[in-house]
């Protein structure tokens, strides 16, 4: 498809400068990239190059997908009117995600964004318990609105951030590699998992009026791509309930398949929230969103007779766009997909680990990868700016678009849209190997960029689909087997 940029770049930068405000995060700040159009995996500049998207959670099953287009553009020539009318598309879809959680998730609430959803959340949890207090993850990011920016440690740390109110408490982060209780710090089988979850205990005992929810991400992205050891999640939640909260998970960024074991991810830590809520992929880039609970929950939320209404939460066009992703990812088995090239992606990066010092910890899961680099493997000491050097170059010189985050930025982040491949993994590798080589000052394993015009003829390959393979995964002990067919 033809796309056009209306002006100049360097226009484009002055009207941005002058009228959207400073805060605005905006990406590579010192030459930003105009990117004017989408497909798949693959995002393409004003000048036609075409850039390898590692970044994007949010176009889940790829880019403006057909069928997910189709069905936006139907609904929407159709009826767009509040979910104050009937409409099928909105009881699909909250069929369709009862149907994929367990346990009694099963009424839903629709939204805009995640942050409504998390906002949402709390105050179904605070209706609920009848208590107001919130344990929250340390580099905890849940959300810009302002219920939710109080429960992020992610925003309220930096050094301009507002306070912490009283009525948060913020328990450690179950990193590892470098948070708190390290791996390296206690014999093999210790068990990590509880000495996080204590700390946790330790909140509950010391809350002054009780706490109302524990929210956490089931894999926290923010934070680094944590993968929080077992037993972590099963306690805490036994922990919470015990003194009378409800837990949350949230899995705007991480649900949907991404991991590729299950599709949400709080399922292989063998828990069931009370309150999920759900965001980023489930629109392919359109808004829209969804807190799903218990009927318990939902009926003490009613009980209060004050009526839920969101404008556009739960609008026909945003739910046939859900629709529509659920049923690609299905489809398309996009879940296995992420599962298979995620173990391929993360066994080749554990292999980069064994030839490049800077590269500390690999982790992961499905298309959720988080690479730590460090400046001193012994003390695990955080290497920021070579991440922010490698992030650079990447794109500059191989045109693939990867982040960084962690407390220390130092975690070079992968969650790609699911329709990766695993000739993607070996473009992201060949490039990632030659920015590890290069930051680290060694010139053995340099190689040539590939030219602009080899990379617009590279058609994009379909997801792949088949195999037979045994996967060593984090979160299932003993490994998983999987076995696809076309
Ligand atoms: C884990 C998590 N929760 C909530 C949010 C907020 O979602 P939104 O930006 O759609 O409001 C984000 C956004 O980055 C997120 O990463």
């Amino acid at each position: 498809m033809d796309a056009r940029e209306d002006m100049p770049k360097a226009d484009t930068i002055a009207l941005r400068n002058k009228h959207i405000g400073k805060s605005c995060q905006l990406f590579y700040r010192a030459d930003p990239l105009k990117i004017v159009r989408g497909q798949g995996q693959y995002m393409y500049d004003e000048q036609g190059a075409r850039y390898l998207d590692c970044i994007n959670n949010v176009a889940h099953v790829g880019h403006c997908h057909p069928k997910v287009v189709e069905a936006g553009r139907r609904q929407l020539a159709t009826l767009s009117t509040n979910n104050r009318f009937l409409h099928d598309e909105l009881v699909l879809c909250a069929r369709t995600l009862a149907e994929k959680m367990p346990g009694r998730l099963s009424v839903c609430y629709f939204v805009n964004s995640g942050s409504e959803a998390n906002d949402l959340a709390l105050r179904l949890a605070r209706q609920h318990t009848g208590r107001h207090e919130v344990i929250t993850l340390d580099h905890a990011y849940h959300g810009h609105v302002s219920a939710v920016m109080d429960i992020s440690p992610y925003k309220f740390n930096q050094p301009g951030g507002d306070p912490k109110p009283d009525f948060v408490h913020v328990a450690p982060c179950p990193d590892v590699y470098r948070g708190k209780y390290r791996d390296c710090d206690y014999p093999p089988g210790t068990d990590l998992g509880e000495l996080y979850a204590s700390e946790v205990q330790r909140l509950l005992e010391r809350s002054p009026t009780g706490v109302a929810a524990f929210i956490a991400e089931s894999l926290q992205s923010c934070g680094g791509q944590i993968i929080p050891p077992p037993n972590y999640f099963r306690r805490v939640y036994e922990a919470v309930r015990a003194a009378g909260g409800v837990t949350i998970a949230d899995e705007v960024q991480v649900g949907f398949g991404r991991i590729g074991t299950h599709y949400w991810a709080f399922e292989p830590h063998q828990i069931i929230p009370d309150i999920v809520t759900i965001a980023k992929p489930m629109g392919n880039g359109h808004p829209v969103g969804a807190v799903v609970t218990t009927p318990e929950i939902a009926e003490s939320f009613a009980s209060t007779g004050v009526c839920y209404f969101n404008t556009y939460g739960g609008n026909p066009v945003s739910c046939a766009i859900a629709n529509a992703v659920m049923r690609v990812i299905d489809e398309e088995g996009l879940q296995e997909n992420a599962l298979l090239v995620g173990h391929y992606l993360l066994e080749q990066c554990r292999q980069l680990a064994a030839e490049y010092e800077l590269v500390g910890d690999v982790r992961g899961t499905g298309l959720f990868v988080g690479i730590e680099l460090v400046s001193d493997r012994q003390r695990r000491v955080p290497a920021t700016s070579a991440a922010k050097a490698v992030v650079e170059r990447m794109k500059t010189v191989h045109r693939i678009l990867v982040s960084s985050d962690g407390p220390d930025d130092n975690v070079v982040k992968l969650k790609p849209p699911m329709v990766f491949t695993r000739e993607n993994a070996d473009e992201f590798l060949v490039g990632f190997r030659e920015c590890l080589a290069h930051v680290q000052g060694s010139e053995k394993h340099q190689v040539q960029p590939q030219s602009q015009q080899q990379q617009q003829q590279q058609p994009a390959s379909p997801a792949m689909k088949t195999a037979t393979i045994r996967v060593n995964h984090p979160l299932a002990p003993g490994g998983l087997t999987l076995i696809k067919s076309a």
